[in-house]
């Protein structure tokens, strides 16, 4: 841990794993306007203001409904505490805020991706993203809607990036993913 991520309070590295290519990503695309589907505690968000609010402003649109994936309901470990995991979030985000040399504007839209998404594109968001980041619910379904509103939303020649796209959970009613490979 640096100096500077001291503050910080994560108690996971999900996110560490793709610091290396965000770094080299950001760097080419040079967002302003970033939309994330699905915050948590907030460690990509605040990866994006550390990196992109220390040399220019930036606005970044959350939706989170902070109730959960089903990975954090089931799986075998014990269930999430999604109140504490919110109230991280606004810790974490509150303190990359405080340390930019940039202004980093943050919306919340609190509530499920299918109902923030559309509420996004009523407010004729349609092509205003550079970034849209994917990473909400891994339920295969919810991914195809995010993927598809979030297309939407991103200007042309912008980046969309999914993660956990070949996610999968067995569960007792069959193995989830974030991809469907089921037919039905
Ligand atoms: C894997 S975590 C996000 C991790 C975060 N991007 C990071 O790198 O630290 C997934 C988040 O998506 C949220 N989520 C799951 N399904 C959702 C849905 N349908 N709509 C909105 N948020 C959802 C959960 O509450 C959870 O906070």
């Amino acid at each position: 841990m640096t100096a500077a991520e001291a503050d910080y309070i994560f108690t996971n590295n999900w996110f560490d794993a793709h610091k290396a290519a965000w770094s080299q990503l950001l760097n080419q695309l040079n967002p302003g306007r970033i939309l994330e589907v699905g915050s948590y505690e907030g460690k990509s968000t605040s990866y994006l203001i550390d990196t992109i609010a220390s040399r220019k402003s930036v606005e970044i649109h959350c939706i989170d409904s902070w109730e959960g994936g089903i990975e954090h309901k089931t799986g075998g470990s014990a269930a999430t505490d999604m109140t504490e995991v919110e109230a991280r979030f606004h810790h974490n985000i509150k303190t990359a805020r405080c340390r930019a040399s940039h202004e980093a504007t943050i919306t919340i839209h609190k509530g499920l991706s299918s109902t923030q998404l559309p509420k996004l594109l009523a407010e004729s968001k349609q092509g205003y993203f550079d970034f849209v980041y994917i990473d909400g619910s891994h339920q295969a379904p919810d991914v195809l809607l995010d993927a598809i509103l979030g297309f939407e939303l991103l200007r042309t020649q912008g980046i969309i990036v999914f993660d956990d796209y070949l996610w999968q959970e067995p569960l007792p009613g069959g193995t989830d993913r974030s991809m469907s490979q089921d037919s039905h």
